[in-house]
């Protein structure tokens, strides 16, 4: 007994850690406790009936009378501090496991981003070129600022025809700034039909599609600026009947497999004859409705045979070749097949009607 007393009071006066040293050790090694588990493990090493401090305070009796005090006050002092550390990292781990839970939820769906989409404009250009596609149309483009030769006179509208009056129209100025230029904004996309029976031989079977500009007040029915597609087929011995019977299964596919088609005589300088081409109206069945006006028809596009007049122009002789071509409004499509009431709307930038298409 008395040798285990010595001993122990000899290990005591000899312990390998003074209170400053546990303090580091124990504060070190709470700070990188991560779990409450390692924390319970913590506070048996450095807390526990075992541990270095809990021997410091057993042995304070031991002690020489002088350094009790000292020792057994800072030995007090370190143990409540270290208790609470203790609390305060278990909170903090709890807090921590708190917010991480309340933040993930992995059950939940993950967030949709937000994709874009095809303009309604760019996806009624694709559904026609579409529907043309199958019937052996190509499809081709040309350029939006355009000669004055190619936008009228190659179309059999001279300088002074009155047919100008159809097409207000933006000029550019000219080079020396004294009036206008004879280049424009295209009125319309036909100007590519010269543009390619110049460059190619016929057979030609091409739809165009494009921007077209007009100098004109804008309301819910006009645009300074709106598409539309051309269409051109040029051939030996084409005739009237080909162009009736592509426009009609044209209508079909785009319209639906139960229209009517009605073509009625029109002018238009570059073609003769000329005719405007309705469908009957598909809203309710020709019926008559405020779609089409009560009429039971709507107009979809002009058409014609074209002109001996512009196959002449480009060098074609119109007593080999003949054509058809015609020319419809794409907006226009678009507002019909979607009941948009409001052509301004397809410019307008506006995400909320975009976005329905
Ligand atoms: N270019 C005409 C317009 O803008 C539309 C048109 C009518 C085109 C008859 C054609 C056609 O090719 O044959 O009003």
């Amino acid at each position: 007994m008395s040798s285990g007393t010595e001993s122990s009071g000899a290990d005591t006066a000899n312990s390998p850690l003074s209170v400053e040293e546990i303090k580091v050790a124990a504060l070190a090694a709470l700070t990188v406790a991560g779990s409450e588990a390692v924390l319970d493990e913590w506070r048996v090493s450095y807390l526990g009936r075992k541990s270095d401090l809990t021997n410091v305070l057993r042995s304070i009796s031991s002690l020489p009378a002088d350094d009790r005090k000292a020792v057994g006050a800072s030995a007090n002092l370190l143990r409540a501090s270290l208790e609470e550390a203790l609390a305060e990292k278990t909170q903090e781990l709890r807090g921590a496991a708190g917010s991480v839970a309340d933040a993930l939820d992995v059950t939940l769906p993950g967030r949709r981003r937000r994709r874009g989409g095809l303009h309604p404009t760019t996806q009624t250009i694709r559904e026609l070129t579409d529907a043309f596609g199958a019937m052996g149309f190509q499809v081709a483009e040309g350029p939006e600022v355009e000669w004055e030769r190619y936008n009228f006179d190659a179309l059999n509208i001279p300088a002074e025809h009155p047919a100008r009056d159809s097409w207000d129209t933006f000029w550019l100025e000219s080079p020396d700034g004294e009036g206008r230029s004879d280049m424009l904004l295209r009125t319309h996309t036909s100007p590519m039909q010269a543009r390619i029976m110049e460059k190619a031989d016929p057979p030609i079977r091409v739809v165009i599609p494009g921007r077209c500009f007009r100098y004109e007040a804008t309301d819910a029915t006009h645009e300074w600026h709106f598409f539309q597609l051309e269409g051109l087929a040029v051939d030996k011995g084409i005739t009237f009947a080909d162009m009736k019977g592509t426009l009609f299964e044209f209508a079909r596919r785009i319209f639906g497999p139960d229209r009517k088609v009605r073509f009625r005589v029109d002018f238009f300088p570059f073609v003769e004859p000329g005719a405007e081409m309705a469908i009957d109206c598909f809203k309710c069945n020709g019926q008559g409705c405020s779609l089409c006006k009560g009429t039971g028809w709507i107009e979809i596009m002009g058409a014609g045979m074209v002109h001996p007049s512009v196959l002449r122009n480009v060098g074609y002789d119109p007593e080999v070749y003949t054509g058809f071509a015609f020319g419809m409004g794409v907006e226009r499509i678009a507002m019909l097949r979607h009941g948009i009431d409001d052509v301004r709307q397809f410019a307008a930038g506006d995400l909320r009607f975009l976005s329905q298409f």
